[in-house]
C-alpha cells in the first residue's frame, strides 16, 4: 500500500520523507495556491525531492485547454501525474492523454460510479474523496469496498487511491477498505499522534519511573 502526502508545502513533505510517509505527493491548485509561490517552481522543487508519483491537477474545464496544459506539465518532471476531473470533460480529456502515454489520477471521485469509465480506460490512480462527503454527515465508508472491489472485477491496473482523508477514522477505514494508496495530508498525522491517552500513559508512565531511586535510574539511563 502506498502512502502520499496531501500537501504542497516543502517543509513538510521533507518532514513526512524522513518519517517514510511519502511514497508520493498529491496536490491540488488550492493546496499549490496556499504555498503563494510560482506553482511551476514549486512543482519543480516537489518532483525533485520523491522518487515517486507527484499529482498535478489541471487548472481548465475544457477538454482541449487540459490536454494542452497537461501535456506542459508533464514536462516538468518524469515523476508527474496529472490528475483530471471525473467529469465527462475530464474523461474526454483522459481518453486524448491516455493515447500520448501520460499517467493519470481520475480525482474528485465522490460515488464509485464516477471513475468506472476512468477504471476500464486504465488510468494510473482514481481518487476517492472520504473526508468531503463525511463533512456533510454523510459516510462515504462503502464506496471504498464498492470500488475496489470494481477495479478487480474489472481487471483493470488503476489504483485506488483513498483521498480527502480528514482524521484517524477514515485513515483506517481506507486500509480496511482495500485502498491501494492513500493521500493524507499531514494534519490528519499530526491527529494521530495527538491522543490525549497516549499523552496521560506516557505522562503516567515516566512519573512512577521518577519515584525510582536516582542511582538506579542513572543505571538504567546511561547503560552501555
Ligand atoms: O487528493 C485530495 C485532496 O487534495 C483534497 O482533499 O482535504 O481538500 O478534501 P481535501
Amino acid at each position: 500500500m502506498e502512502f502520499f502526502i496531501d500537501t504542497a508545502s516543502i517543509t513538510d513533505i521533507k518532514k513526512y520523507k524522513a518519517l517514510g510517509l511519502v511514497d508520493g505527493v498529491t496536490t491540488n491548485p488550492a493546496l499549490l495556491a496556499k504555498e503563494g509561490k510560482s506553482p511551476i517552481e514549486q512543482i519543480s522543487e516537489i518532483t525533485a525531492l520523491v522518487d515517486g508519483p507527484v499529482s498535478v491537477e489541471v487548472t481548465y474545464t475544457e477538454p482541449d485547454k487540459m490536454v494542452a496544459q497537461a501535456k506542459k506539465l508533464c514536462k516538468l518532471a518524469d515523476n508527474i501525474v496529472i490528475k483530471v476531473p471525473c467529469s465527462f470533460a475530464g474523461l474526454d480529456t483522459a481518453i486524448r492523454l491516455k493515447a500520448e502515454g501520460i499517467k493519470m489520477n481520475a480525482t474528485l471521485v465522490f460515488h464509485p460510479s464516477q471513475a468506472v469509465p476512468f477504471i476500464k480506460l486504465g488510468v494510473e490512480y482514481a481518487s476517492l474523496f472520504i473526508g468531503r462527503v463525511e463533512d456533510f454527515g454523510l459516510s462515504n465508508v462503502e464506496a471504498i469496498y464498492a470500488m475496489s472491489a470494481s477495479i478487480e472485477e474489472m481487471g483493470s491496473p488503476t489504483k485506488l487511491l483513498s483521498a480527502s482523508i480528514r482524521n484517524p477514522d477514515y485513515l483506517m477505514e481506507a486500509i480496511e477498505g482495500g485502498s491501494d494508496a492513500i493521500t493524507v495530508p499531514p494534519v490528519c498525522w499530526e491527529k494521530v499522534y495527538s491522543n490525549p491517552l497516549f499523552a496521560l500513559g506516557e505522562k503516567e508512565f515516566l512519573d512512577s519511573w521518577r519515584g525510582l531511586d536516582e542511582s538506579m535510574r542513572v543505571e538504567y539511563e546511561s547503560i552501555d
